[in-house]
């Protein structure tokens, strides 16, 4: 199993580039099984997640290949409607492919996802969504059956603006004859660039990005060439990385109003931050004050993927912190191999709260999920000596080349 091997206690420094969102290109991939034709995304990192959803796409039917970093996505082959266990349950993200089959092919049987240990991470709003829009649904021996039927009802109030369930939906409503509303969407950036790319391809989508969605269905989807927006939690997690090291660093192509949230806490930390034509530039002050509290929410609230991460940065800030977890039920998993590199973090259910040290030390330590996993490489770089970081195959689910983007940035990290 590969691990990062990092030593320590260098500032991260200069100027780099983000990735595109592993969030955008994962229901973007799903929504590849609606397009009949070819579709370009362009500068696509290889994540591990990305990769699975090739791999089922490919499985469906679908012609898949790379020309240097873009992803070619041929739909129009596709004539299979069933995804496996083996490749559902590696990703979250399959759960994505259902309103599409069920759109493009009229059924699916689609095994349950996975997804980082985060929580429980059910689907019921997915599937009552469906069933709300005339699909037959039926889970059974570890499957959900679809079957398209004719709908009843065009407008779906979620109870929870859950960002995958508005995606799944919006997906599905794209070939519906009717017009359908979401209220209570999700409002995710995200989701503006999944029906961004989706009327690109010909649908007709409004009120992206705002609480209510509105689909007026179309016939058919063309290809279209398409590059998905930079990722607001990788360039988070560097932002973060930074303020952690004492560093100063130029995100060139970072979109600043996805991090209003966190920007406002690395600025109660002490940290400069501001844009120019170059791009988002924070430097870090030589003591961290702590940022107070956090609580996560839906967008634009702190986003719950950055938790783990301010977590880690509040170890050594000055004083207590206080991150309350609204989001999922149990994300606080990565805490106890965060007290091996010497942070003093205790958490009960969903409320954690940190007292700042001076210093963190090297350890071995063990990534618990993606972004649990990006915490505790933050805190190896932040950390005096040397620290192991295990299982970084959660890691590189949604990272891409992680060790040379740091390694550029100034740190000494290596990828064994
Ligand atoms: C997406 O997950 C992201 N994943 C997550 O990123 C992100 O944390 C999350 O949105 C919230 O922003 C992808 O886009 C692939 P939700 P998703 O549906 O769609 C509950 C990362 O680190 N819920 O908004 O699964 C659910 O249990 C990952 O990149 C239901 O109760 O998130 C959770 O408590 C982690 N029923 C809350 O809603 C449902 O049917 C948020 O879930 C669906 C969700």
């Amino acid at each position: 199993m590969s691990q990062f091997f990092i030593n320590g206690g260098r500032p991260l420094h200069g100027e780099v580039v983000l990735d595109c969102a592993k969030n955008s290109l994962l229901p973007i991939l799903a929504a590849c099984i609606l397009v009949e034709g070819r579709v370009e995304l362009k500068r696509v990192p290889k994540y591990s997640d990305v990769l699975a959803m090739c791999n089922i796409l490919e499985n469906l039917g679908a012609k898949i290949c790379w020309q240097g970093s873009s992803l070619f996505v041929d739909g129009s082959t596709i004539d299979k409607a069933a995804i496996c266990h083996e490749l559902a349950c590696p990703v979250r993200s399959s759960i994505f492919t259902l309103g599409p089959l069920l759109a493009r092919l009229g059924k699916a049987k689609v095994a349950y996802p996975g997804g980082c240990d985060i929580g429980l991470r059910p689907i019921d709003l997915h599937l009552s969504s469906l069933r709300q829009l005339g699909c037959k649904i039926i889970e059974k021996n570890g499957y959900i059956y679809g079957e398209k039927g004719s709908a009843t009802d065009q407008s779906i109030m979620l109870k929870f603006a859950s960002v995958g369930a508005t995606e799944n939906i919006m997906m599905f409503a794209t070939l519906l004859p009717e017009q359908t509303k979401i209220v209570n969407a999700a409002k995710e950036p995200e989701i503006v660039d999944l029906a961004c790319f989706l009327n690109r391809c010909g649908a007709t989508i409004t009120g992206a990005g705002t609480d209510q969605i509105t689909i007026n269905g179309v016939k058919s989807l063309h290809g279209c060439q398409f590059l998905a927006i930079p990722d607001r939690i990788e360039c988070g997690t560097l932002l973060i990385g930074a303020a952690m090291t004492g560093g100063q660093i130029c995100i060139k192509n970072a979109i600043e109003k996805h991090n209003e949230a966190l920007i406002e806490k690395l600025k109660n930390c002490g940290c400069k931050i501001f844009s120019d034509q170059k791009g988002l530039h924070l430097s870090s002050p030589k003591c961290l004050q702590s940022y107070g509290e956090i609580e996560t929410a839906v967008y634009p609230g702190f986003p719950t993927d950055l938790q783990p991460q301010m977590v880690a940065l509040a170890c050594i800030c000055k004083g207590c912190s206080l991150i309350f977890e609204n989001v999922f039920e149990s994300r606080f998993n990565y805490v106890g191999e965060l007290l091996k590199l010497g942070g003093d973090v205790k958490f009960k259910q969903s409320v954690c709260i940190v007292r700042g040290r001076e210093k963190l030390y090297g350890a071995d330590v063990s990534a618990t999920d993606l972004r649990g996993g990006a915490a505790l490489v933050l805190a190896g770089l932040a950390s005096e000596g040397y620290t192991t970081v295990s299982k970084i195959q959660f890691i590189e689910r949604g990272y891409f080349n992680l060790a040379q983007k740091l390694t550029s940035l100034g740190a000494d990290i290596k990828r064994l």
